[in-house]
């Protein structure tokens, strides 16, 4: 017996020698140490068949030399990753002076970028930045601004209705709105335009005033290029002695040249708000068609940006403003329609479908 462990010792080192990969290590440690199958597993497994006197001589040659081969093994293969260090860097392909590499970068989003620049804009054109809720009453939403319960007008905005909770956070201002609002119908809503701070702002504040209020708005809206359920605006409001409509003109052609550059066209056309008179909306020409018409601006040529107008005297006079002594303008812009002009997008549904290979570009 223990002139076969020697022999499967002495062809078991000669063997590993020539193992010159890892693979080949697996396969040696396999046929000689493996659990199963090795060779000198094979003998200490036939210990129990011996003469007893034999057994422990036996059996201790035969774990002597499992462990030198279990060092070999090791050292073996400590050889070969070593060796195939030493062939890489004498290949030259290691250059250990090449910087690490970078983390990608976040970015702002382009919505936030755009947000950014706007607000920069309106605050040097003299405007100041407030924010109101996102969660809002119909008092506010509509009827302050002289859309009424069952006024046709309401149909412009799909709205997002929230359910009462009797007793919940917006008890008080539930209790406000049913002064106006037919009792049992809800009173909450997710804003569907940032315009109720106009009213917000008036209740709170006496003139002169010159504030823009950012945020989220909501529309139940079927959603396509250029519109989505979620958007971003910016209300802008001015109320002072003498405010005109070319005020209005002069501050909203002022802010579209600071964003877009003075090559792009811009109209002020008439349009109908409940809360202005008279109302416009403003459009720039299709960076797309410029102005020839296509499926961007609906064959137009013009993208619309903006709703605006005079704040209706009875708007003011709802606050408790003289409308013989005050006048003054307003706008509610469109975030995402200002982000896709600048930056020539063709589908706004692109801001928010979390597209790193869109994102990444800004
Ligand atoms: N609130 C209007 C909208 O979102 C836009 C608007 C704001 C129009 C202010 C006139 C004055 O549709």
């Amino acid at each position: 017996m223990p002139e076969d462990i020697q022999a499967i010792e002495r062809d078991a080192l000669e063997r590993l020698a020539q193992a010159g990969d890892e693979a080949a290590l697996q396969r040696w440690h396999d046929e000689f140490l493996g659990r199963r199958a090795g060779r000198l597993s094979g003998i200490l497994r036939q210990l129990g068949s011996l003469p007893i006197e034999e057994r422990r001589t036996v059996g201790s040659a035969a774990n002597e030399a499992k462990a030198r081969l279990e060092a070999a093994y090791e050292a073996r293969q400590e050889e070969l990753r070593r060796a195939r260090v030493e062939a890489t860097i004498r290949t030259g392909r290691l250059d250990v002076t090449l910087p690490g590499r970078r983390p990608p970068r976040g970015r702002l989003h382009p919505i936030t970028q755009t947000m950014r620049d706007l607000l920069a804009a309106l605050t040097e054109l003299g405007f100041q930045i407030v924010e109101g809720p996102e969660v809002e009453s119909d008092y506010y939403n509509f009827e302050m601004l002289r859309i009424p319960q069952d006024h046709p007008a309401r149909d412009m905005w799909d709205t997002l209705w929230l359910d009462p909770m009797p007793g919940g956070p917006w008890s008080a201002a539930q209790g406000r709105a049913s002064q106006t609002s037919n009792a049992g119908r809800h009173s909450m809503l997710l804003r569907t335009h940032t315009s109720p701070n106009q009213i917000r702002v008036m209740e709170k504040f006496q003139p002169p005033i010159r504030l823009a209020v950012p945020g989220k708005c909501y529309r139940k809206e079927a959603v396509d290029a250029t519109h989505e359920w979620q958007l971003t605006q910016i209300e802008g409001l001015a109320v002072d002695e003498n405010v005109t409509l070319a005020d209005l003109k002069g501050t909203l052609g002022e802010l579209a040249r600071r964003m877009f550059g003075a090559e792009r066209k811009i109209m002020l056309r008439l349009a109908y708000f409940p809360f202005v008179e008279p109302g416009v909306e403003m459009a720039v020409d299709c960076f797309v068609c410029n102005g020839g018409g296509c499926s961007m601006c609906k064959g137009t040529g013009w993208i619309e940006v903006l709703g605006a107008g005079m704040v209706h005297p009875e708007v003011l006079a709802g606050v408790g403003y003289d409308p013989e002594r005050y006048t003054g303008f307003a706008w509610g812009l469109g975030v995402e329609r200002f982000a896709l002009l600048r930056y020539g997008i063709d589908d706004i549904r692109h801001f928010y479908s979390n597209d790193l290979r869109f994102l990444e570009q800004f």
